[in-house]
Formats: C-alpha cells, structure tokens, sequence
C-alpha cells in the first residue's frame, strides 16, 4: 500500500492517505526555536531546550487519532446547518474529497478539499526567526456563498516538559492565559507560567479581527471535558467561544476568526503565530511584521534559498531514482536535522529530562554536515572539544547552553567511567571538516579542556591539535590483558555494558582510523616524528588485533575481563558483529585475505532482504553481565537487530575492497525511498533512515522504528556519496 509519492521537482514527499501506519513527520525551525510537525497538524514546539523550555502539549504515546498540541478547525455555515471539520485530519476524521500534505525543506504544506471548502495550510519558522507562521487560505468552491469560520488552536505545556507529567495540581495552578486587544480588534493570547511571567511569554497571534477566543481547555471541549477534540463543545452551536482568560488550569490559545460570508471562487487567507519572548511588548514588532502577507511569502521564499544554498554544492544524477531522491534531498535534510536537534526531540526521542548532545553522536553527525553547514560544524566541533578531558578521554554528553557535562550512564559504580570510544570520533570528524574547508587554521585555535578548578576555570587549555593528540594518547596508554584497548562502560554499541577490564575490538579499530587520518594530517603538516609515532602505533595495534582477534573466519568483537571472547563461533548468542568485520577494514588493520572472509561472513551471517544485522544471534533472556543489549527480545535494536546506523559501515568497507555492486546492492536494500510500496512493513517515513529495523529473529521483521534523528543518517550520506560514488574530499583537494 502506497501513502504518498515523492515530487522530486519541488522536493517534497507528498502524502495523500493520512492513515499513515506511523505518524510521519517534519522539522521546522532549529533547535533554538522550532519542533516538528506531524502531517496530521500536531506540533511540538520548544525555544532553546526541549526539556525546560517546552510550549506545545505534544504526547506522542497517545493514539495516533488524538489532538497532539495543536489544529485548526473550519466551520461552515449554510442553508442545511453548521458543520465543523480540519483540514489535518486528526481530530476530526473527516473523510475528504481530497487530502494533500506536502513534506518540504522546512515547511509542510496541506491541501485538502471537504465541504466544498479547499483548504490551503502552510506552516513553518522562518528564517532565524522565534515564532511558528501558518499561511491558512480557504477558498469557496461551491457555486453558492458560504459562511466560514476559521478557528486555530494550540494547547501549552508547563516550559518544564518533565514537570508537566509529575503534578497535575501544581502545574495547572502556575499556568494563566490572557488576551491582549489590539484597537483594530485583533487579539494575541499571551500565556506563561506565573514563575516566567516577567520573562517569558507564549504567544499566539493573528493579522485578522478575533470575534472571539478561548483559554481553556475545560472550556472549549465542553461538558465538563467530556466533550472531545474530535467534536469541541464551543464550536457545535455556531455560537462564539467565552472570551474570558484563563488563570489556571489547561491552557489553550483558541482563536476564532469569522471570515463572513464568501463568495463562490473566493479565497481568503488568516495568517497564524505561535512564539515566545521577553514580553507580548517586545514580541510584537516581530508580531506586526508576520502579519503582512507578503512577508510571509517572501519568508518561505527565504527558507527555500537557504535549503537550495546546503544543498546544491552536491547533486547526484545516477541510474537509481531512489537513490537520487535520497542523495539530493531528503537525506542531506535528514543530516541538517541530525546534527541540529542531536537525539533531543523527535517522536520517539521525547527531549524530556536533560540529555544534550551525545559527544560520540555529535561527532558522527557533523562528519556528514560538513559539506552543508561548515560553520555550524565548526562551532559544534569546538563545543564538543570543550567536554574533553585532560587525560585524553570526553565526557559522554552535554548542555550546548550551560555546557555543563555528564558521564551519562557511566556514572554507574561498578562500571569504568568513561567510554572509550567518544574522543575518537571527534579526530574523523576535525579532520573531514578540514578536508572539506581546506581550513587548517581551526588546528591552532585553543579550547580548554573540561576539568576545573575550585573557582570553576579549565585547568589546562590546548591547541585544537593537542586535543586530538590528547584523544589517541588516551586509547594508546588504556588498554587491558591483550593489549587492546579497554571498554570503558561502552562503545559505539551503547548496550553491551562488559565488567571492568573488558577489550572492545570496535575501539581498537576505531583508533586505527583516526590514527590514518592523523598520520596524513601530521604528514601534510611536515610533522615527520608525529606522522612515524602514529605509524609505529597502527602497526602495533595492528598487530595485536590480528594475533589476537582472528577468529577462524571473522575477527572478534570483545574480550571479555576474563579474557572470554564475545562475536566468536564459540559463544551462544552474539557469534559475530558486523562492526567487529566492517570497522577492521576501516581501520587498515585486515590483510586483504582475511578482509574479504569477514566481509563474506557478513554477507552470509548478517545480511537480510531488510538490512544487515548488528550480530546475530540474538541474546534470549536478560543478563544484567552484558547490559541493555539483553533487555530486548532477539531480532530488536543492538540484540540481532538490524541496527541501521552500522550498514554504511559494512558499505564503506566494501568499496574499499573494490566491491561496489555488493555496497550498491547494501545500499539500495535499505533505502527507505525505495520502500515506498511496501511501507506497511516498514511503517516509518519512506524519507528518512529509521535508526533501528527488526531483524528475521523477531516476528515483525522489516518493521522500523525511530526515524529521523539517528547517526544513520551521516554515515549514509557518507557512503553513498564518498565511497560507492567515490566523490570525497582530501587534504590536498577533490578526489574522483
Ligand atoms: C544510539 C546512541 O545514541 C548511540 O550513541 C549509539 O552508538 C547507538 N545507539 C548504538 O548503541
């Protein structure tokens, strides 16, 4: 079953059957005003930080039919009576002559036709701005006149999106909602938390006269709230809403506009703002301005320049349309969104308590964004190097606003506190900005490391190049029985939490890459005894891995403290990882022979008609000694799963080898644009990689789940331009 198709023109998806398996959805703004967008008009709408300074009351555990923090109904007014519907769909349901939204570059776009009424919706943030602007325009379609109210509607948070789900006394009893009249009759509701009412002000505001408008929720639904979304009280009767304002309770911004009568072919247009600021004073300048139409126009032409401006340094023409759509579009988009929004809000990563960006997950995300936002990733990767710590090694996460860091889940005691693989990635990814900037300059600059003294000043600052140097000293100098580098709490794999002393291949090889990336850097740089050291060090640890970790016809993926392998033919479960294979030929370290037999193992091992699995098989039953990745039943996420981010790892490899057909074959068979007519299986958007896809283990295989904000997307990016294109940046320039 189909529910929509690609405009590769307008580069858009266009979904023309709501009754999407997942809800599908889109990015607006940026992480320091935006959300997204579901395509049933939901939206999540945050200022900063998702977690503590939330606006928008978006569950997305609720069922997909439910009102989600926002909609617009129409009522119509005719001879036969009143008739309330959306033109999203939820929460009314209607079945329409026609429905049409469009997934754009920042914006989405609905078109919907019911009633002989057509509705035109277009929502988006523009440009650096800090509001949300809907372009509503309806039109009579109709050969008689029509009365047409148009009524949009938000539903606020407490700004503390945690604490909106902890109290539900305390917080309606801080939340209020007033309205603000303009002499000209247009109203903005203005709504805060009583502890922000000096500093911070939700705001929602329109360019048309208000006849009326509603502020709380009670209200509005009617009877008690046993009134529903689907049929709000305050709009049966064709009547006007209270107009009175809201001092606690559930607050909404509800505003109705009556458009009057229009004639046949007649459109008329109300322009939305949802936003917040100091105070609706100092809002309202930026409010005035959203108000003109033409401005807003010219605001979505802006954005369209911008997304233009990313994305046409490179543009893909292949024989594969599924691969161009991806290539050109949707996931260099899928990129941006990555690296802005880290893992803070999507709809499956609910930005509640206070995670941050994940240094190794930055790291991954801004090697890919190089080529569309150099600046952004410029500033990202100082930031990141600020959490490094002297001794080489990076605090798991952080705040970008405080940029107060955390060990994340290696605060636990009876595991090391550090992972010992987050300072590596942040070598590859310096080292593809520089290669894509050809600005060495960024090598000089000085970033102190993260440790502090008693009056909280960094106790040692160093060149951008003394903390990559920092980074490889760590792993060089932390290593346990076999030499190879120790675990940490974990690796790139999050769930297999060894005891203390445990050996990760992934992060041997992982060391064996930034160590070639360092050596041609150190080369280039006419730094002869750096570039020898790093040398000697590859070779060495080359050495031990390959003494060490052969297992036969695969290289292991651990050792365990007892010196026990995991990712062996003589373990149960776990027998063999594909990043054990795919990341040993990354890192230099597989001689040819051996190389192409863990990558054949791979392919006979792990690959599926839905993507290649983590490791496979699966660990059945919960084992508090190998940690999350055996909270999940076999064939899900890291336990047998195909985990999708590791794919383009095992694709990289192969074109190394110089087997393109199998990275092409790889690529292709996860390329969600290329799943569109099977999407019942595969659930999640057809223009986006899925973060995880059940493996053949579990019984919904091919069934994706946390789409868009996964390091899957950079790592695609990168192997389907750089390496089966083969188009890729180098120090020296451009290699073809
Ligand atoms: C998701 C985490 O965000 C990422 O850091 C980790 O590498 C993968 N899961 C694999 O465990």
């Amino acid at each position: 079953m189909q529910y929509g198709y690609f405009d590769d023109e307008k580069r858009e998806y266009v979904i023309t059957n709501p009754r999407t398996p997942t809800k599908w959805i889109n990015y607006i703004g940026t992480l320091s005003f935006g959300g997204f967008v579901d395509h049933t008009g939901g939206m999540l709408v945050c200022k900063g930080d998702p977690a503590l300074n939330r606006i928008t009351k978006y569950i997305p555990q609720l069922p997909a039919s439910n009102f989600k923090g926002s909609t617009l109904y129409i009522r119509v007014r005719d001879t036969a009576g009143v008739r309330v519907f959306s033109p999203f769909f939820v929460p009314t349901l209607d079945a329409y002559d026609r429905f049409e939204c469009r997934v754009g570059l920042g914006y989405t776009k609905w078109l919907t036709e019911i009633a002989g009424v057509r509705t035109e919706v277009t929502v988006f943030v523009p440009d650096g701005a800090q509001q949300v602007v809907q372009d509503v325009s309806v039109t009579n379609l109709r050969e008689e006149t029509v009365e047409i109210d148009v009524i949009p509607v938000v539903e606020f948070t407490h700004f503390d999106a945690l604490k909106q789900f902890n109290n539900a006394d305390w917080v309606p009893q801080t939340m209020e909602c007033h309205a603000m009249r303009d002499p000209d009759g247009r109203v903005t509701l203005v709504q805060y938390a009583f502890m922000k009412r000096e500093i911070a002000h939700n705001f929602f505001a329109s360019n048309r006269p208000v006849a009326s408008y509603e502020t709380d929720r009670g209200r509005f639904l009617g009877d008690n709230e046993y009134g529903t979304w689907a049929r709000p009280g305050a709009l049966q009767n064709g009547g006007d809403l209270s107009s009175q304002d809201a001092v606690r309770g559930d607050n909404i911004a509800a505003l109705l506009h009556a458009l009057g009568a229009i004639a046949p072919g007649e459109t008329m247009q109300t322009i939305t703002q949802l936003g917040q600021a100091m105070s609706y004073e100092s809002a309202l300048p930026s409010i005035q301005k959203y108000r003109d139409a033409a401005v807003v126009q010219a605001a979505l032409a802006q954005l369209a320049d911008k997304w233009a401006a990313r994305l046409d340094g490179m543009q893909v023409d292949t024989p594969s349309a599924a691969m161009n759509n991806m290539l050109n579009v949707h996931n260099p988009r899928q990129v941006y969104i990555t690296m802005n929004w880290s893992r803070y809000l999507s709809l499956y990563q609910l930005g509640l308590g206070a995670r941050g960006l994940g240094f190794r997950d930055t790291s991954q995300d801004v090697m890919g964004a190089v080529g569309l936002a150099a600046d952004e990733c410029r500033d990202l990767i100082v930031k990141l190097l600020h959490t490094q710590k002297i001794d080489g090694s990076a605090m798991h996460q952080f705040n970008p606003l405080t940029m107060m860091a955390t060990q994340g889940e290696a605060e636990d005691e009876e595991r090391l506190p550090f992972y010992g693989d987050d300072h590596l990635w942040i070598i590859l990814t310096t080292v593809a900005w520089i290669k894509e900037t050809g600005d060495f300059s960024i090598l000089d600059e000085v970033v102190p490391f993260y440790d502090k003294d008693e009056n909280e000043n960094p106790v040692e600052t160093g060149t951008v190049l003394a903390h990559l140097q920092r980074a490889l000293a760590f792993t060089w100098q932390t290593t346990g029985a076999h030499g190879l580098p120790l675990l940490g709490f974990a690796d790139w794999n999050d769930t297999v939490n060894l005891l203390p002393g445990a050996e990760s291949l992934f992060n041997a090889h992982l060391f064996g890459a930034a160590l070639r990336e360092m050596i041609a850097l150190a080369t280039h740089l006419g730094d002869e005894a750096a570039a020898a050291r790093y040398e000697a060090w590859h070779t060495e640890m080359g050495q031990r891995v390959n003494e060490q970790a052969w297992d036969g016809d695969w290289y292991v993926r651990y050792f365990e403290a007892d010196g026990r392998p995991v990712g062996s033919h003589t373990n149960e479960a776990g027998q063999i990882y594909a990043n054990g294979q795919s990341w040993a030929v990354l890192a230099g370290y597989a001689p040819p022979e051996r190389a192409i037999r863990a990558l054949d193992a791979v392919y006979e091992r792990l690959n599926t008609a839905n993507g290649i699995k983590l490791s496979t098989p699966g660990y059945d039953g919960y084992d508090p000694k190998k940690g999350g990745v055996s909270t999940y039943r076999p064939g899900a996420k890291e336990n047998g799963g195909i985990f999708l981010h590791s794919n383009p790892w095992v694709m990289i490899a192969e074109t190394m080898l110089g087997r393109g057909g199998r990275a092409f074959s790889y690529y292709s068979q996860v390329n969600p644009a290329a799943k569109n007519d099977k999407i019942d299986e595969f659930q999640t958007e057809p223009y986006v990689y899925p973060q995880n896809i059940l493996g053949d283990e579990h019984p919904q295989f091919g069934l994706a789940r946390n789409s868009w904000l996964t390091g899957t997307a950079s790592w695609m990016y990168q192997a389907g331009t750089k390496w089966i294109l083969g188009v890729r940046p180098t120090l020296t320039g451009l290699l073809i």
